[in-house]
């Protein structure tokens, strides 16, 4: 069982970083192999748009962002923290989301996934609906959200709701959990919008096609 661990935040020893590693640690204890990720420490560069990825498979940068995509193709579950940024995911993990090719490849295609965003005052649902967006278009399973509220700069957290996050995404992909609903959810976002989408574009998004039967999609 493989999980990636991604933290968000610039910084790498805040908030979200201290409840990304309780459940990094409680996810180990479940027989878990986890790869923790602090996005800041990455080279990842701005999309420029041009769209070479859905032709061609893969980024014109071939910086951190493509690796980690390609980690993440590999594992069978995610965790994804950031800091609430006036209302939303901070940008550093945006700019992450928009290399990384989650939406139309279907990146997360089968796999389970946990989010995890911090604020200390308004906006920290708002971050949380951006992630569970992402999840649920890019083909996961939702398996956990954590929504933590804490004075900036506060490392104080019980840890209670990282365990048991962590222990319900060990167990979701020990018994490869099904959730009808969000089946049912991202099979009519699939059909009836990424899908027909994609089939339109021909040519021009066979890179996209092309992780789809290697993902068995
Ligand atoms: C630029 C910036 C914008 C922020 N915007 C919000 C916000 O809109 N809502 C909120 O609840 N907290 C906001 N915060 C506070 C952080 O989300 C919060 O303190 C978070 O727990 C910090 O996480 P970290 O310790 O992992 O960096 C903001 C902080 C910064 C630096």
């Amino acid at each position: 069982m493989q999980i990636i661990v991604i933290n968000g935040s610039p910084r790498t020893n805040g908030l979200t970083a201290a409840v990304l590693h309780r459940i990094a640690a409680r996810l180990e204890q479940n027989g878990a192999e986890v790869r923790f990720i602090d996005l800041a420490k990455l080279e990842i560069k701005p999309c420029r748009g041009c769209c070479t990825c859905y032709q061609t498979g893969s980024c014109i940068y071939q910086d951190d962002a493509e690796a980690l995509s390609r980690e993440i193709a590999a594992a069978d579950g995610i965790v994804i923290g950031t800091p609430t940024y006036v209302s939303n995911v901070s940008g550093l993990l945006k700019q992450f989301i928009d290399r990384g090719h989650f939406v139309i490849e279907q990146l997360l295609h089968g796999k389970y996934a946990v989010s995890v965003v911090t604020g200390e005052n308004y906006g920290r649902r708002d971050a949380s609906a951006v992630l569970g967006r992402l999840f649920s278009y890019s083909g996961a399973y939702i398996s956990g959200r954590l929504v933590i509220n804490a004075p900036f700069n506060s490392l104080q957290y019980d840890g209670a709701g990282a365990v048991a996050a962590a222990d319900r995404l060990a167990a979701d992909i020990y018994r490869k959990r099904t959730y009808p609903l969000q089946y049912l959810k991202h099979q009519v976002i699939f059909r009836a919008g990424i899908r027909p989408f994609v089939s339109r574009k021909g040519e021009c998004y066979r890179g996209v096609t092309d992780k789809w039967e290697h993902a068995g999609i």
